[in-house]
């Protein structure tokens, strides 16, 4: 069979979508990059994998609505099935919702759900915890509140400074998104 058809939303580094170009190939297709900044260094990395990008800047649409109905035109005329968000910096209204229903996942980093929303990092390293992690979960209409399809733990270490667990994190993130997207979807030979 052939393989399902996603894309990536993403605003910023675009490190999580490289990972998922490098090691979900057997899994999936990933056809599109959807991106909010024309400045995203991650559209250079689209770039380089050939993947197509599209920019949308969501201000310049009368409503949230409007722009993600252009989104979706989009999305549909690439027969897109899947949709990932790697640091995509914004809140998925009813319109996306709606039409891939239990087909958005997102990464996040931290053990969900605490340290929803912004700086999950800092907000983690701030608290004193002891163990931090990363969450895949499905997208719904709250920040960070879809339900959990898998979570990876990472230790807070005596000598960490934010930036030392940041790479941590990274890496684990790097590991369990395209893991999680290949148990999901790929076939069967
Ligand atoms: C990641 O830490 C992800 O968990 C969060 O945003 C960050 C994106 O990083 N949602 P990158 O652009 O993939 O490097």
């Amino acid at each position: 069979m052939k393989n399902m058809r996603a894309a990536v939303f993403a605003s910023g580094t675009g490190s999580n979508f490289e990972s998922i170009m490098n090691d979900t190939e057997r899994a999936v297709d990933v056809v599109l990059l959807v991106c909010d900044r024309s400045d995203a260094p991650v559209l250079e990395k689209a770039e380089k994998f050939g993947v197509e990008a599209s920019v949308f800047h969501p201000k310049t649409f009368a409503s949230k609505a409007t722009y993600e109905q252009l989104v979706l035109d989009k999305l549909r005329e690439m027969n897109v099935a899947w949709i990932f968000l790697a640091g995509y910096m914004r809140i998925i209204g009813e319109t996306l919702l709606k039409n891939y229903e239990g087909r958005i996942i997102n990464i996040h980093p931290s053990l969900l759900p605490q340290f929803p929303g912004k700086d999950a990092i800092g907000q983690a390293y701030r608290a004193g915890v002891r163990t931090t992690g990363v969450t895949v979960h499905y997208v719904d209409e709250g920040v960070d509140t879809g339900d959990v399809i898998a979570q990876r733990e990472v230790p807070v270490l005596p000598d960490d400074t934010e930036d030392t667990l940041a790479e941590r994190i990274q890496q684990t993130e790097h590991q369990l998104y395209p893991a999680v997207i290949r148990q999901l979807l790929e076939q069967p030979e």
